[in-house]
């Protein structure tokens, strides 16, 4: 799980890198066995260009690159392309091993065998977002760009939850009788919206616009913002609006972190929370660089790694228990569940988390 979690956050950020340097539609078709191998000839690269060509990126944003600029834009593709295909191999093969073994059982074994299914999804939507770009718009759906980015937090998220439960079992079995801080789940759950709510920002490329903190176009809220009907469109494809939405999400966040974290102060999980605290702060810091110098690239792909980063220890922190403590009441456990040492392991440890 931990390797799976690894492998989806290096496809993220170089996907992340991948749009940031427009090399996404640089591969103009999808053959999800043989694209594993790029192209070997001079023959093959002038094929692959020559496709580029057709579409309209490359007679806009790109007008008049060369083959060598191509291959550059190939090669960001390409890689993130195959580390795809290396989520899959990494989720796939153990899975199919162990399930051969009958090692696997229970909720564990549905649960994990959801993975390659949406491994599997994850390709294809992202093949339908590459394709929102490869006529009628230079660029390619915001939405579909969000689908993509979502589905991968949700495999990341289950590889993450499942890490986090198999130590947590452990955990109890060693003595530790309480659960995780579900406060943090909220967290969490917060900070899943405001990472979609930043998918939209890179998806409409806002981050280009409105390179002011806190004002925007001289206001707090930017003018633009309701000039498009409905309204809730505004949310999704007006520019100035995306990225205030963004920003509230964020500020958000990042007072909700800070709240939990002062209440947890005398608590044993106030190790815990200090850290999340920190990657909160890092992570809103990281933004307001990003945005402030006009989204360079470095920034950028940093920002987006903050952003697992920070969702990472949220989800940890909901699930495993403070090792070695017997006395942790977190006020997310109704007090029957948080323990004494009598009541150990059983009562005192969430059924969902006995499941797994
Ligand atoms: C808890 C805090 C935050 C989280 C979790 C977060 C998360 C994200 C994520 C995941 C993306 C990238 C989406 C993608 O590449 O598909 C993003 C984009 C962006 N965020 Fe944030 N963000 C936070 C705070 C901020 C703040 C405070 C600002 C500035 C005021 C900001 C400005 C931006 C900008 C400008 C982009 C677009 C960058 C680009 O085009 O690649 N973010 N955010």
């Amino acid at each position: 799980m931990v390797a799976t979690a690894l492998a989806v956050v290096v496809a993220l950020v170089v996907g992340g890198i991948t749009r940031l340097t427009e090399s996404g539609l640089s591969i103009t078709e999808w053959k999800p066995v043989s694209g594993a191998l790029p192209p070997l000839s001079l023959a093959d690269w002038n094929t692959a260009f020559q496709q580029y060509l057709q579409i309209p990126e490359a007679q806009t944003v790109h007008k008049g690159i060369t083959l060598s600029e191509f291959k550059a834009l190939f090669w960001w593709e390409w890689i993130h392309r195959n580390l795809a295909r290396v989520v899959g191999l990494v989720i796939a093969v153990p899975f199919f091993w162990l399930s051969f073994k009958g090692r696997l059982r229970g909720a564990l074994r549905t649960r994990l065998a959801s993975l390659p299914i949406l491994v599997a999804a994850q390709g294809a939507l992202g093949w339908y977002m590459v394709s929102s770009g490869l006529s009628g718009r230079t660029d390619v759906s915001q939405y579909r760009l969000v689908a993509h980015l979502g589905l991968a937090l949700v495999i990341f998220v289950v590889a993450v939850w499942t890490a986090a439960e198999i130590v947590a079992r452990q955990r109890v079995a060693t003595g530790t009788p309480v659960a995780g801080d579900r406060a943090a789940l909220f967290l969490a759950s917060l900070t899943f919206a405001t990472i979609l709510s930043g998918g939209f920002v890179a998806g409409l490329d806002a981050g280009h616009v409105f390179n002011t903190f806190p004002l925007m176009g001289g206001q707090l809220v930017p003018p633009s913002y309701g000039q498009l009907v409905p309204f809730w469109r505004n949310w999704f494809e007006n520019a100035g609006a995306a990225q205030f939405n963004h920003r509230v999400l964020a500020t958000l966040t990042l007072l909700l972190t800070l709240t939990l974290t002062f209440r947890r102060a005398t608590t044993p999980s106030r190790g815990a929370w200090r850290l999340i605290a920190a990657a909160a702060c890092v992570q809103f810091v990281l933004g307001l660089t990003t945005l402030l110098l006009g989204v360079p690239i470095a920034a950028a792909a940093f920002h987006q790694l903050g952003a697992v980063v920070l969702l990472t220890a949220a989800l940890w922190t909901a699930v495993v228990p403070v090792r070695g403590h017997s006395s942790v009441l977190s006020p997310a456990i109704p007090p029957s569940t948080s323990a004494t040492t009598a009541d150990t392991t059983v009562d005192a440890y969430p059924r969902r988390a006995r499941k797994a």
